[in-house]
């Protein structure tokens, strides 16, 4: 097995898990002094089939249930927490020869619940409670699961407050978040290699599967591995077999997952180091770092956007492409077109975590602002938030052709845009964890 292919360590991840599962359980138990339900069950979730078909998507157990159980994903599992009790976990494992059933759990988490084993949802239903009318059951629930009488199936107010409390990383869940960043950065250094070596679209994916040693569908979110133009589609995803005629850039944005967490980073890499293309790559990764190093616990994440489209419209000004005051670039939306999605958000078991739009726990949201409608964090930074940190700067046709046509198309550098337009694009992002002495760049540490 090639060197590339270590698991991260998982001694200090197990030593913070008692912590971990100690906060999940007063996080649960507080949920529960003010809903009307004695307890709250996860579900796993099933594997969805494709239609007509006897083949499955790719099953991921859900989210919920991942932040309590640390092992590979078993499906049709029931965690069940009552204030008080020790969790029970239910695995469905069946023993016939058509299934491959992923490992029984070891590791020093396992005595936190009270583990059963079971061969399928006939077992799981009788390794539950008679009654399940008190209880909450949290997940994807399909038609067998569905039936079984319970209180409520995924009632809005738990879920709003547990996505809320997502917000708030544990020690155990950054830990996981700076594992999967090491991976993550793997992947990322033998993809350069890749792409330096002349591969194609496809060859630096697999480069990167090996390196990270995640099978695709591990990984949190497709790989956009992107050449030259292509880097100016935001969530490109083809993957062309055959490299470019000239190589000119590469954008990627890929990840990986720990224990069910994710790192999210994006590089944008030159063909030849010098020349326009080099340096805009350079502007934005400094603007990208001010932008981290400026972060404070209490400011506004949607201030944090408009500091980005200000940092953008600055480059646009210095590189001549725009000939505008960069805050009547910001004003007008000029600085929109060449940079238009959100500066980042939450990251967690979700690569686009829950809970950046959420006010309060009750569900309460905080209205998204107008200008910015891609926006996915909305609300202020705060100690122990995990996001990332994303600023682009694209020549994107569609997005450029209504600027120019519009009286705003008359500061913009044509040329400048057409000679930039063969790169595609820039994107430079990060993993960043508010830690109690200030903002810590989990992607930078691990390159
Ligand atoms: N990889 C998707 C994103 O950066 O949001
Ligand atoms: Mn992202
Ligand atoms: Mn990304």
């Amino acid at each position: 097995m090639p060197a590339t292919h270590r698991a991260p360590a998982t001694a200090s991840l197990d030593a913070l898990y008692p912590a971990h599962h100690e906060a999940l359980a007063a996080r649960y138990t507080r949920l529960l002094e003010d809903l009307p339900f004695g307890g709250v069950a996860v579900y796993s979730g099933m594997p969805v089939y494709r239609f007509r078909d006897d083949q499955s998507w790719p099953f991921r157990a859900g989210a919920f249930y991942q932040q309590w159980v640390p092992c590979e994903d078993h499906a049709g599992a029931v965690l069940l927490f009552r204030p008080g009790q020790r969790p029970l976990l239910v695995l469905q494992m069946p023993r016939d020869y058509w299934h491959s059933v992923p490992a029984a759990p070891t590791g020093d988490w396992v005595r936190h619940f009270e583990l059963v084993v079971v061969d399928d949802a006939a077992g799981l239903r009788a390794a539950l409670p008679d009654g399940l009318g008190d209880l909450a059951l949290v997940g994807e629930a399909d038609a067998t699961v569905a039936d079984w009488g319970w209180g409520e199936i995924n009632p809005p107010a738990v879920l709003s407050a547990l996505e809320f409390s997502r917000l708030y990383k544990t020690d155990y869940e950054v830990a996981c978040i700076r594992a999967a960043n090491r991976i993550a950065v793997r992947g990322h250094m033998a993809a350069l290699a890749a792409f330096q070596g002349g591969e194609s679209e496809f060859g630096i994916h697999l480069a990167y599967l090996e390196a990270t040693g995640h099978a695709e569908a591990e990984l949190p979110y497709a790989n956009i591995i992107a050449l030259n133009e292509h880097g100016a589609t935001l969530h490109y995803g083809r993957l062309d077999r055959e490299p470019p005629a000239q190589r000119l850039s590469f954008l990627i944005d890929a990840g990986a997952r720990c224990r069910g967490y994710a790192a999210d980073i994006t590089r944008t890499w030159p063909a030849e180091p010098g020349g326009e293309f080099a340096a805009l790559v350079t502007a934005l990764d400094h603007a990208q770092q001010d932008l981290i190093a400026a972060l404070r616990a209490g400011h506004s994440y949607i201030d944090v956007h408009e500091d980005a489209q200000l940092a953008v419209a600055v480059i646009l000004e210095d590189f001549g492409i725009v000939s505008m005051a960069p805050d009547d670039m910001v004003a007008t939306g000029v600085s929109n077109a060449f940079l238009p999605h959100g500066v980042g958000h939450h990251l967690g078991l979700q690569v686009h975590d829950t809970g950046g739009k959420l006010a309060r726990p009750d569900g309460k949201c905080i209205p998204q602002p107008e200008a910015w409608p891609f926006l996915r964090n909305l609300r202020p930074v705060e100690e122990g938030n995990v996001f990332t940190i994303e600023p682009g700067i694209y020549f994107i046709d569609s997005v450029l052709e209504h600027l120019r046509e519009s009286p705003l198309g008359a500061s913009v550098d044509w040329d400048a845009v057409e000679r930039l337009k063969p790169y595609g694009g820039v994107r430079i992002e990060d993993n960043v964890w508010m830690g109690p002495d200030g903002p810590e760049n989990l992607s930078r540490e691990a390159f």
